[in-house]
């Protein structure tokens, strides 16, 4: 199928290169220049696994092909996928003024039947003020449809859940909308589920506000434990070996951050109050998780004593392993909450290094773990790379001043910790 996707971000360049993968022609389009000449190219800004390679085959094999025009990237495609970025307002409402603009330019520009797809995560009700623009800016009176396909892509794993999902959700209104969607996503035999427009975009936010809820409720169990004496690992394993609750999003830590989690929460609470419905427990999901990281600093403070003039590692600054997004790292915001308190920050990460760089002033940032180590009164892990559960710790005990780990991801085990003569801190863990 001839396909065009406006937006190049994470979600549409994934998109974008899947579908090219599973044999269609895809255009991307995208207004910044720069980037598109980079994508030409076959250069990524994100990291992603194998989304370069994906991309320079299908572009070797002509079938991704990169624009700046949204005129040029529609003229041929039967179907359009909006994948802009809907940011929060001040006030936690999704921004949709780039969906208008694009939609607007569509209309403008169609000349033959098309089918126009959100991508976005967008608040209930924009599928019908996308089919309103489209409408009135639509001159030429083209056929055209609209449909909801929300995405389910994970940061760091983008591609596989692509490639093999649980579900694809597609919202529409007509005959037609489903069986183009259904065609499309049929090589990847997974279960679709067709629904109207609205709930296809409720799934969307639901199904994050659920996965963010799972994650500060068992923050909240580890508080708990750490009170009593309960490990909270143990108390997960045991709570997700019940099917009905499931093991997965039950790591107790620092908390969730990234562009999806906490955009989201904030748009479903404001949707909901919109709707005159006030989802009081979004709202502590959200205070849950930002405690977290208060809740961590506390431990720094009661181990480290005065934190003026002293020296923290930090091992880890993206907002999960396998990725460089650090929007609403936890790392982010506990580095910069250690920094008022007048401590000096040394950190590493595997890929984020570069877009930290641009964030933060005065980190020193180091080459490896154990540079970070070295000198350092205290480690806090932050992030659950790999490189950081095989590292040395018997070599990571002599470079730091004092002995102590706080690991906000829970990847060490305590004992062992102990045994090598670590103070060790984890979270909700005996220690
Ligand atoms: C999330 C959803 O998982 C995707 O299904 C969705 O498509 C995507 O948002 C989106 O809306 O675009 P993502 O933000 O990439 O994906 O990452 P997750 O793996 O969900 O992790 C989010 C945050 O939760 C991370 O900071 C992670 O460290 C944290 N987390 C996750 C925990 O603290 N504990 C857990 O048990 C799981």
């Amino acid at each position: 199928m001839n396909i065009s996707i406006v937006g190049t971000g994470y979600v549409g360049l994934v998109t974008g290169a899947c579908l090219a993968e599973l044999g269609n022609n895809v255009i991307c389009v995208d207004n910044d220049e720069s980037k598109i000449k980079s994508l030409k190219k076959g250069r990524i800004t994100i990291y992603e696994p194998g989304l370069k390679e994906l991309v320079r085959r299908n572009l070797r094999r002509k079938r991704l092909v990169f624009t700046t025009s949204i005129k040029d990237g529609i003229k041929n495609a039967l179907l359009i996928f909006i994948a802009v970025g809907t940011p929060p307002k001040p006030n936690g409402e999704a921004d949709l003024t780039y969906v208008e603009n694009v939609c607007s330019e569509i209309a403008r520009n169609m000349m033959t039947y098309k089918l126009i797809v959100e991508k976005s995560t967008v608040p209930i009700e924009t599928g019908m003020w996308v089919e309103r623009t489209i409408r009135q800016n639509n001159e030429r009176r083209v056929a055209f449809d609209i449909a909801s396909n929300p995405e389910f892509l994970s940061e760091g794993s983008a591609i596989n859940d692509f490639m093999h999902p649980d579900r694809i959700v597609i919202g529409v209104k007509t005959k037609r909308a489903r069986d183009l969607l259904t065609e499309l996503y049929s090589p990847l035999k997974a279960p679709i589920l067709v629904t109207n427009i609205k709930s296809a975009e409720i799934i969307k936010h639901a199904s994050n506000s659920f996965l963010a809820t799972k994650i500060s409720f068992i923050n909240a169990i580890s508080n708990i434990c750490e009170k009593c004496g309960a490990d909270v690992l143990e108390v997960a394993k045991g709570m997700g070996m019940d099917k009905r609750i499931g093991e997965s999003f039950l790591n107790a830590g620092v908390g969730f951050g990234g562009f999806c989690f906490p955009k989201d929460l904030l748009a479903f609470m404001h949707i909901s109050e919109k709707l005159g419905y006030d989802f009081g427990l979004l709202r502590e999901v959200e205070k849950i998780n930002r405690d977290q990281k208060g809740l961590l600093i506390k431990k720094v403070k009661e181990n480290v004593w005065n934190l003026k003039g002293k020296t923290i590692g930090i091992l880890g600054l993206s907002f999960k392993p396998n990725t460089d997004d650090i929007r609403y790292s936890p790392a982010i915001d506990i580095i910069e909450r250690l920094k008022k308190e007048g401590v000096k920050i040394k950190a590493y990460d595997p890929q984020a290094m570069a877009k930290a760089r641009q964030e933060l002033d005065d980190v020193q940032f180091c080459k490896d773990p154990y540079g970070v180590a070295k000198n350092s009164n205290c480690l806090i892990i932050i992030t659950e790379w790999d490189e950081f559960k095989q590292l040395d710790f018997t070599k990571v005990k002599k470079l730091l001043k004092q002995p102590l780990i706080i690991d906000g991801r829970n990847i060490c085990d305590p004992k062992s910790m102990k045994k090598l003569g670590f103070k060790y801190i984890g979270i909700g863990r005996k220690e």
